[in-house]
């Protein structure tokens, strides 16, 4: 069942008797009223100072015991809400709905996170039918875990830091109309999940903030990205092993690393993505355009793959397929087995690069790529200083339309 909030949608707010109406799509004229569980009845200050935790994993327990649909209020006028590590689990009695209004902001005090919790912030587990949204924001506080990157400072040990909203094992999730700014490391993770829509989401951070992705997307099938801004310092969207019925639409990407369909298949391991659809989407300054990259030893497949309607400003790399990839940190030793990649369209892409190789189709001697389509292509050096080129090794690719520039005729 899909509950209908957010910015454009039909909410109507009785606060006084702490009650709100609202409708479900599903049947149109079915109507239920929710019950209100705020943050600020169950101790919450929102100063930004006192530690909310409590308050906020305390109106989730009410909230998710009700058998009435229930709504948790965070609430706005410039509040800020202080948590720590914190896990809202489910199953919960009836739907709920999580309605961020003010401020949600990551505790500085990275000594709360002891070795176990440190890769999560907010988690939301095993809740089905939930609806996220408010136009609130979502503020990781990231600063002090970015100057801990082994990124940045070189001499530190590399240990993961926080992603600020995981929802695991949340079946039927709408996100809709929310900002996250600065998280620790990744932004949203979508992680064993089905039918899941993100929708209207603003997700900002430093170009320069170590591993700080948009939304990643693992283990998930029917999922569906539309309207969302991800400015980032790494990949806007990375979708992982186990991605099934993909479509992202609407994306405006950059800073950052692009979109991105991997790293599949480290450590040998065995890779599964197939059915995603990624149409209309800007990307500005990106490390990357549309990409696919695997590791050497990995198996598995990626395909039925399409990336369409992309407009590329001064992006480095715009539509690469890296299916020998292996980083010095982990020495590739000749590995004969790769992840299986076809099946893939690129079709009306536009714009600049700032490297001349704007299409890289890098596949493996033992499992080329095949079925790549190339359509209509326009890919020109920034500022229009000198042509573009392509490479490809190990690729079965066909063209239509114009492409530009002329595929698989560089040097490599
Ligand atoms: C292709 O991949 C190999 C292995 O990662 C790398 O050494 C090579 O530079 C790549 N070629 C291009 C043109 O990117």
């Amino acid at each position: 069942m899909e509950m209908a909030f957010g910015v454009s949608k039909p909410v109507i707010f009785f606060m006084a008797h702490v009650t709100i109406t609202f409708f479900f799509l599903v049947s149109g004229a079915a109507r239920a009223t929710a019950q209100v569980f705020s943050v600020d009845s169950y101790g919450g200050r929102g100063d930004g100072v006192r530690d909310d935790t409590q308050a906020l994993a305390k109106a989730w327990a009410a909230a998710c015991a009700s058998p009435r649909p229930a709504v948790v209020l965070v609430p706005g006028a410039g509040k800020h809400y202080l948590l720590k590590q914190l896990t809202l689990s489910g199953p919960c009695k009836s739907t709920v709905t999580l309605m961020v209004k003010g401020t949600l902001v990551a505790s500085p005090d990275m000594s709360s996170w002891n070795d176990e919790n440190r890769r999560y912030w907010i988690v939301i587990s095993g809740v089905d039918g939930l609806a996220v949204g408010g136009g609130g924001e979502i503020d990781g506080n990231g600063e002090g875990w970015w100057k801990n990157s082994c990124k940045i400072n070189t001499a530190l040990p590399c240990k993961g830091a926080p992603t600020a909203l995981t929802f695991h094992s949340c079946n039927n999730l709408r996100v809709d109309g929310l900002k996250m700014v600065n998280s620790q490391q990744i932004h949203m993770s979508v992680e064993d999940c089905i039918g899941v829509q993100l929708a209207h989401l603003s997700i900002t951070a430093p170009g320069t903030s170590p591993n700080t992705d948009g939304i990643h997307i693992t283990r998930s099938r029917n999922v569906q990205v539309s309207d969302c801004t991800i400015k980032t310092g790494d990949d806007c969207i990375s979708i992982e092993d186990g991605t099934h019925d993909l479509h992202v639409t609407r994306l405006v990407c950059g800073p950052g690393h692009g979109i991105s369909i991997g790293s599949l298949g480290d450590d040998n391991s065995r890779a599964e993505v197939s059915g995603i659809f990624i149409d209309t989407v800007q990307l500005y300054g990106t490390t990357n355009g549309a990409r696919i990259k695997t590791w050497q030893g990995g198996s598995g497949y990626a395909n039925n793959i399409v990336f369409q309607n992309m407009l590329m400003n001064n992006v480095k790399n715009p539509i690469i397929i890296d299916q020998n990839y292996c980083d010095s940190a982990k020495p590739c030793k000749a590995q004969g087995s790769a992840v299986e990649v076809s099946n893939v369209v690129f079709k009306n892409i536009k714009g600049t690069t700032i490297s001349e190789n704007a299409i890289n189709l890098n596949c493996s001697k033992n499992f080329p790529c095949y079925d790549i389509a190339l359509q209509d292509i326009n890919l020109k050096m920034v500022g229009g200083s000198g042509g573009t080129e392509s490479t490809c090794q190990n690729a079965k690719w066909r063209k239509s339309g114009i492409v530009v520039p002329q595929p698989c005729t560089g040097k490599n």
